[in-house]
């Protein structure tokens, strides 16, 4: 190979590389300045692994038609995995709260149908967007922040959502489940659900607590 088909050969390759680059940092820039204006609302201060997003997308029905509903999508870290899973026809809704992730959002993940809204008013928005069934609500808000009620509230919806076979999901920071707040969550997922299962992303800084919960319990 000359030096001159060479260059020709790895140009493309430094275009993508540097591309990738830029898109990460604008990422990056867009969630670090939310969460610094809002820190309570964002509570973390990156986006989430790719391993997390690849654990989490193992809940995400593969066949039919399915509704799978992202609380709190930030910068679409989770999103991409999610969205690979999905097979045509599949609706993928983000409601998220922070109202520059929401641009970013929409200007990054156009398959994405992004809601500008608080999670704490789930069903109303599902109604207004003619969702009458969810088969998985991924959930990475910050629920060991939240106080009690505003747990209560927005867990009781997520589960009133649910299809029969559906799965509701919830990330914390692992440090963050030994707090009140997280301990608190916890206590709620077993009152909601009939089966809460966990599994830990080392993969992550800080590491991340993932709940699996089904079977909503009347
Ligand atoms: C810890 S970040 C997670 C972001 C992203 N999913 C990730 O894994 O990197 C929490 C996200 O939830 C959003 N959020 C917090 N409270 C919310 C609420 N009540 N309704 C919708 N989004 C909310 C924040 O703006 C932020 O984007």
């Amino acid at each position: 190979m000359t030096p001159q088909q060479h260059r020709s050969n790895i140009g493309p390759w430094i275009d993508r590389v540097a591309q990738n680059a830029a898109s990460k940092l604008v990422e990056y820039r867009t969630f670090l300045g939310t969460a610094v204006r809002n820190p309570k609302m964002v509570g973390a201060a990156t986006p989430t692994s790719a391993a997390v997003a690849a654990t989490v997308a193992q809940v995400v029905p593969t066949t039919g038609t399915p509704v799978v509903v992202e609380l709190g999508p930030g910068t679409g870290s989770l999103s991409n995995g999610i969205h690979r899973r999905l097979p045509a026809g599949a609706r993928h809704i983000g409601i998220e709260l922070g109202k520059e992730l929401v641009e970013h959002l929409r200007a990054h993940k156009p398959w994405m149908e992004i809601v500008h809204g608080d999670a704490a008013d789930l069903l109303a928005l599902l109604d207004k967007h003619g969702v009458d069934r969810v088969d998985a609500v991924i959930s990475s808000i910050p629920w060991s922040l939240l106080p009690g009620d505003a747990q209560d509230h927005i867990l009781r919806q997520a589960a009133e959502a649910l299809a029969p076979q559906g799965a509701f999901t919830a990330l914390t920071y692992l440090p963050a489940d030994q707090m009140p707040g997280g301990r608190r969550f916890r206590a709620k997922l077993t009152q909601t659900f009939d089966e809460v299962l966990t599994h830990i992303t080392w993969r992550n800084l800080p590491p991340i607590l993932h709940y699996i919960c089904r079977r909503p319990l009347s």
